[in-house]
């Protein structure tokens, strides 16, 4: 199955990407976490991330789209995987398709996570990331067991970058104005499914899950 996953920042993409990838053992590909992984390691694409990301600005779609075709060409894609964070213009949209219709596949399923912008500051300002194996948690809705270590791998846990207030509402504001819009292109194509992202974890799972079923 090929599931994309849109939604604003603190929708919860990742914590349920990571839910399917489980349940359906297909990859969990979050270009935010390609992203933050080549800033960690110096390489030339995380110098050129950076600096957008600092400001929580979009990284050029020209560099997202050429990363995420070599990406899904791998062979573990070959069974479906999970897209988190892209597309995210529609550019990228169609590029996407244009890359899924040269290999013969297409996209089986969009689902669109909503939230409160409340709900995003909250979440965000209390979100902390495994160093180690980018496992999410929340200092009060999903604590780790451990202070500040992770419970799958017992690495450090450290907060992201972008998760200052004002970077917050800027990604909040692009967003809007530039990712938005591509949920009237996936309706269109009647791929989109909405899940209501202010629920509890579990209770999203559940939606989650019955819209997997719906379409497989
Ligand atoms: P990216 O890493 O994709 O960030 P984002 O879209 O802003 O989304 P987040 O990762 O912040 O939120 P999420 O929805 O994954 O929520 P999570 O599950 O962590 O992108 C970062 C940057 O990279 C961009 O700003 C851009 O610069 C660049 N970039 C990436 N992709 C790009 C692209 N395609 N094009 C151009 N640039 C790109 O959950 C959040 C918190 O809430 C956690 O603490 C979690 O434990 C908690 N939580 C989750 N669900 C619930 C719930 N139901 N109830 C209570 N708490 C919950
Ligand atoms: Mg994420
Ligand atoms: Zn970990």
């Amino acid at each position: 199955m090929i599931i994309v996953l849109l939604g604003p920042p603190g929708a919860g993409k990742g914590t349920q990407a990571s839910k399917i990838s489980e349940t359906l053992s297909i990859p969990h590909i979050a270009t935010g976490d390609i992203f933050r992984e080549a800033v960690k390691k110096g390489t030339e694409l995380g110098r050129k991330a950076k600096e957008y990301m600092e400001r929580g600005e979009l990284v050029p779609d020209e560099i997202v789209n050429g990363i995420v075709k070599e990406r899904i060409s791998e062979p573990d894609c070959s069974n479906g995987f999970i897209l988190d964070g892209y597309p995210r213009t529609l550019n990228q949209a169609k590029a996407l398709d244009e890359m899924l219709a040269e290999m013969n596949r297409k996209i089986d399923i969009v689902l669109n996570i909503s939230v409160s912008e409340d709900n995003v500051v909250k979440r965000l300002s209390n979100r902390r990331v495994c160093k180690r194996c980018g496992a999410i948690y929340h200092l009060i809705t999903n604590p780790p067991k451990r202070e500040g270590m992770c419970d799958k791998c017992g690495g450090e846990l450290y907060q992201r970058e972008d998760d200052r207030e004002e970077v917050i509402r800027n990604r909040l504001s692009v967003y809007r104005k530039q990712t938005e819009p591509i949920i009237k292109y996936y309706e269109e194509k009647a791929l989109l499914i909405d899940i209501d992202g202010n629920r509890e974890i579990e209770e999203v799972w559940d939606q989650i899950k019955r819209a997997i079923e719906g379409r497989r």
